[in-house]
């Protein structure tokens, strides 16, 4: 599911001062809201993504959003779409521990990516503890539910606009 309030201008966008970043989720999280509501809380994705673009209606920047519980979805659309913009929020859910392959695809594409997570995965199972991206972000944000995500597009935004 692609979601994107403006047409795509990523040649424009610098010289207008926008931050065009992907904001990327990965497997399950199109069920937050009833998956494990315990753990996960009963925000839904798509109220998660209004409060990204909130944010964005506030500063410089311009989303699009993505979820696929597919793997090799989520590899295409950063090699694709992630390659376009100047930074990647990702939350790789179940991903994070075990693809190897998301991991090359963020190398590959070689951008500014905050790693987030509702949850804190080291206050988990023991197989939660382990990132397979940790050593290749930017930064990451964990533990905060959905502000997770916000705090995650603030200090990515941030970081660009520091880098231009
Ligand atoms: C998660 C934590 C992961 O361990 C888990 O597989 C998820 C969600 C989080 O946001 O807390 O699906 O990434």
């Amino acid at each position: 599911m692609v979601r994107n309030r403006n047409a795509v201008q990523p040649q424009g966008d610098k010289a207008r001062g926008i931050v065009r970043i992907a904001v990327i989720h990965g497997p399950n999280l199109n069920l937050l809201g009833t998956r494990e509501t315990d753990k996960y809380g009963t925000v839904s994705l798509s109220t998660i993504n209004d409060m990204l673009e909130e944010i964005a209606t506030e500063h410089p920047i311009d989303l699009v959003f993505f979820q696929s519980n597919s793997e090799g979805d989520l590899v295409s659309f950063i090699q694709e779409t992630g390659a376009q913009c100047d930074g990647l929020v990702i939350n790789p859910a179940a991903y994070t521990h075990t693809s190897v392959a998301l991991r090359d695809a963020l190398l590959a594409v070689a951008k500014p990516t905050v790693e987030v997570h509702l949850t804190n995965p080291d206050a988990r199972e023991p197989f939660r503890h382990r990132s397979l991206i940790a050593d290749i972000v930017l930064g990451r944000v964990a533990g905060f539910g959905p502000q997770s995500y916000c705090l995650g597009l603030l200090g990515l935004l941030r970081h660009v606009q520091e880098e231009r």
